[in-house]
């Protein structure tokens, strides 16, 4: 099988780290998180489910743009009513009737949703949510998961990170993931003062197995959040409409306060929305939050298209359907080669892991030996299915998936310890 080169890309990168802090920064960074001479470093164009780098290497995309395609690149759909509605206006002095209709769609399809408000970024709306929480219950400390992801403000971050002062994070508090005994215990420690408890609807940190709700869990934090009056926020950027349709908390059967979405709503236009119970409708209006681009029309045309089309095809269910095909045909494939390949996650979204290789050196190699040979996956990241993927896609795959194998090579268990022993040192 033929392996891609990228020389393009790499001139592009050379350019670009003149005049870019880091060449390319955050998570489509490519150095620590992918080996740089696999991976494409700039898209020319995308189609359906696949893309292009600009050496001309064409790659069937399991990142999906890290989450926002989830219909196909360049979809009729949506690309139509993003035209329609650019040949009106985009951003003009008022808002248009579309995001009025954009509310009232999100109110009607999302499970317990009263109210929807829209802004850009995923962090927007966990920054909002949190600073809703705080003015409904007049407290400062947020609960969040350790290892849990919201966003880049400072407040998400952890203490240490550059540009993070202690003062940030001082009214954070970090538990770990399905421990309802320890938002007990932090509830304890600080009696009235905790506002709101913010999570993803599973647990999907990076480099380390994805984890599913225990049995109870939501329905646990719920009852505690009622009792304590703390406000219940779901970060359902990354997840969102990759499980359920009206908002992963229905997948998982609760009812959240607020709901932040992101990503999957406009097919990779800019719009994320916060959607909320109608008790917190006036806790929400409260808050003053804005932004320059809010208001878009485009944006907002494009996740009202999106919406109706992922409905329309029932999409999540495909995604679950095919991420499930697709990843019981690799776990067969790395059996074939001997090795154990561990999903975790929603097939929708899996995050993947040979097992035998605690450095996830040799899970690394092998994710880069399948995208130079055209099926983009990362290591450290969950993956992303979309509504676009065709059987034909997932055949492919597994065929690549196999010569990666082949390209890796196969060692024993003893030598891989030893070099993953030398790795450490
Ligand atoms: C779960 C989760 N929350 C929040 C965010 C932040 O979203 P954004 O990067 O659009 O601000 C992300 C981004 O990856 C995410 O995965």
């Amino acid at each position: 099988m033929k392996t891609y080169t990228f020389a393009k890309s790499q001139a592009l990168f050379r350019r670009a780290a003149q005049v870019i802090p880091c060449g390319i920064y955050g998570h489509m960074s490519p150095a620590p998180l992918v080996p740089p001479t696999a991976y494409p470093f700039f898209a020319a164009r995308g189609k359906g489910s696949r893309f292009w780098d600009v050496d001309g290497n064409e790659f069937i995309d399991y990142m999906c743009a890290y989450g926002p395609m989830v219909l196909g690149y360049n979809h009729p759909v949506v690309d139509e009513a993003v035209r329609k509605q650019l040949e009106q206006g985009n951003t003009l002095t008022a808002p248009a009737p579309i995001m009025v209709e954009l509310a009232e769609y999100l109110v009607e399809l999302i499970a317990g949703a009263g109210f929807a408000y829209f802004a850009k970024n995923g962090g927007d709306m966990t920054s909002y949510a949190t600073m809703i929480a705080r003015s409904a219950t007049g407290r400062k400390k947020i609960v969040a998961i350790k290892g849990g992801y919201h966003g880049v403000a400072s407040w998400m971050q952890g203490g240490g990170h550059h540009g993070v002062v202690d003062e940030d994070v001082e009214n954070m508090i970090r538990i770990p993931w399905n421990d309802v005994a320890a938002f007990e215990k932090a509830i304890a420690r600080h009696p009235g003062q905790i506002a709101g408890f913010i999570a993803t609807p599973y647990h999907h940190p990076t480099f380390v197995d994805n984890e599913l709700p225990a049995e109870g869990y939501w329905q646990n934090i719920r009852r505690l959040c009622d009792r304590e009056g703390i406000v219940l926020i779901i970060d359902d950027v990354r997840c969102g409409f990759r499980l359920d349709i009206r908002g992963s908390h229905a997948y998982f059967g609760f009812q959240p306060d607020l709901v932040c979405f992101c990503k999957a709503i406009g097919n990779g236009y800019p719009i994320s929305a916060l959607v909320g119970t109608k008790k917190m409708q006036n806790e929400a209006a409260k808050v003053f939050y804005t932004g320059s681009y809010w208001f878009q029309a485009a944006p907002m045309a494009a996740a009202l298209a999106t919406l109706k089309e992922l409905k329309r095809i029932d999409g999540p269910k495909r995604m679950l359907d095919y991420g499930k095909r697709l990843l019981d045909g690799l776990t067969e494939v790395a059996r074939h080669h001997g090795l154990d390949l561990k999903t975790t996650g929603a097939p929708s979204l899996p995050y993947l892991r040979l097992t035998d290789d605690e450095t996830l050196m040799q899970h690394q190699d092998w994710c880069a030996e399948c995208t130079r040979r055209g099926a983009y996956f990362t290591s450290h990241h969950n993956w992303f299915m979309s509504a676009a993927h065709t059987a034909e896609d997932l055949q492919r795959t597994l065929d690549i998936a196999d010569d990666a194998f082949k390209a890796i090579g196969t060692t024993s268990k003893g030598e891989r310890r030893a070099t993953n022993r030398a790795r450490k040192k």
